[in-house]
């Protein structure tokens, strides 16, 4: 490990927000060989893209907004949640699984992502998906491709517009594991997102991706000569958050990251974030001395609940499809967008800094919502 001066806080209205610790900082090869120990399987396509959204920043005149377009990272039409299963799904292999079990909301990313990767190395997936939107029942979206995959899809209610709790869930799925377990299967109980260490999933390896995604993107700010002051993104389970976080801290302390919630309050999110991270950096050996200084969530910006089409999605959507050629999901990057042009408006991100912007894909969404969109856009 190297020791090196950071930088000092920002002079700014949220200066103070995150990263005030002491200053010590790793480099990217030290990343690298950290992370190296962990087995991999190679499911994405790596870089994916940084560019500037050079219509939207000078339409707000600042600050200078970019793009990391992790929905492009090719699985299944793209996604965060292909990163975290780089490293999760050796650990089905390494567990001789040979079905997976999961839960998430009825047109989760997450579950089709991880039934597109567990097919490929003939792992059975099963989906617990609650019914947590107010769609109409025909195939579309995520669940059609749950579908296409031959994954066993198990549908059950669940209350409009809010996430279920991990304890019933995980009830839930305890319940469907045991009945394979009793037919001589080996089933793999892995999380919602992929990120919590819960079920046979017993490390944070979905937050481990998104340390080495934080030091990709920050190679590539560097090659275009800055570092950024701002990263914004969707936060919904926690681990791209808690992975950003801790490569933030790692390697350039003085750059806040700030979580956009789409279903829980701040307060709570912050802590199952925190607590990703400090798993994360134990699981890892960094020992970067994470703190609830560093976690920044906001949770105004979930509006009428989680996955909740409103006019104000399908305004954002149209706007950064017109001025960039790029489509957000209705469920989380639309809404971490909304939170972002706040933050902006409201001076918390200053128009002199520069942002980075991560698209964490679910653009099949779009698709089973589109008569609200259609309705929002008419
Ligand atoms: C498209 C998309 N963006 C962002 C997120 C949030 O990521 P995380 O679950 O790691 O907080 C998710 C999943 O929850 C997602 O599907």
């Amino acid at each position: 490990m190297k020791d090196a001066p950071g930088r000092a806080p920002l002079d700014n209205p949220s200066a103070g927000m995150i990263n005030n610790g002491p200053m010590k900082t790793w480099t990217f090869s030290d990343i690298e060989r950290l992370i190296a120990r962990f087995p991999r399987v190679e499911l994405i396509h790596l870089p994916t893209p940084l560019r500037k959204l050079a219509n939207v920043s000078a339409d707000l005149g600042g600050p200078e907004i970019y793009i990391k377009r992790d929905d492009l990272t090719g699985m299944a039409f793209g996604g965060n949640k292909s990163r975290k299963l780089e490293f999760i799904v050796p650990d089905m292999l390494a567990k001789k699984a040979d079905v997976v079990v999961t839960w998430a909301g009825l047109q989760s990313n997450w579950a089709m992502q991880t039934a597109a990767a567990a097919v490929r190395f003939g792992i059975r997936p099963i989906l617990v998906l609650f019914k947590t939107y107010p769609l109409p029942p025909e195939r579309d979206g995520n669940i059609l491709l749950d579908d296409i995959l031959g994954a066993d899809v198990r549908i059950r209610d669940a209350a409009v517009g809010k996430l279920v709790g991990v304890e019933a869930a995980l009830a839930a799925v305890e319940e469907v594991a045991a009945e394979e377990r009793a037919k001589g299967h080996r089933p793999y109980i892995v999380p919602v997102g992929g990120s919590m260490p819960l079920g046979s999933m017993d490390r944070p390896l979905g937050a481990i991706s998104y340390v080495l995604a934080y030091r990709e993107m920050l190679e590539q700010t560097r090659a275009l000569g800055f570092d950024p002051d701002f990263i914004v993104h969707s936060t919904g389970s926690g681990a791209t958050q808690a992975g950003l976080v801790l490569g933030a801290k790692a390697l350039s302390p003085r750059v806040k990251v700030v979580g956009i919630s789409v279903s829980d309050p701040k307060d709570s999110f912050a802590k199952e974030v925190l607590t990703i991270a400090k798993a994360t950096e134990k699981t890892l050996a960094l020992d970067t001395g994470v703190s609830a200084a560093e976690v920044s969530v906001l949770d105004e910006y979930i509006r009428e609940g989680y996955g909740i089409v409103t006019k104000e999605v399908a305004d954002v959507i149209r706007m950064l499809f017109t001025r960039e050629g790029i489509v957000l999901d209705p469920v989380y990057t639309s809404k971490a967008f909304i939170g972002l042009l706040d933050i902006i408006r409201k001076g918390v991100i200053p128009r002199s800094s520069k942002v980075v912007f991560f698209h964490t894909g679910g653009t099949p969404a779009l698709f089973p919502n589109k008569h609200k969109l259609v309705e929002y856009l008419a």
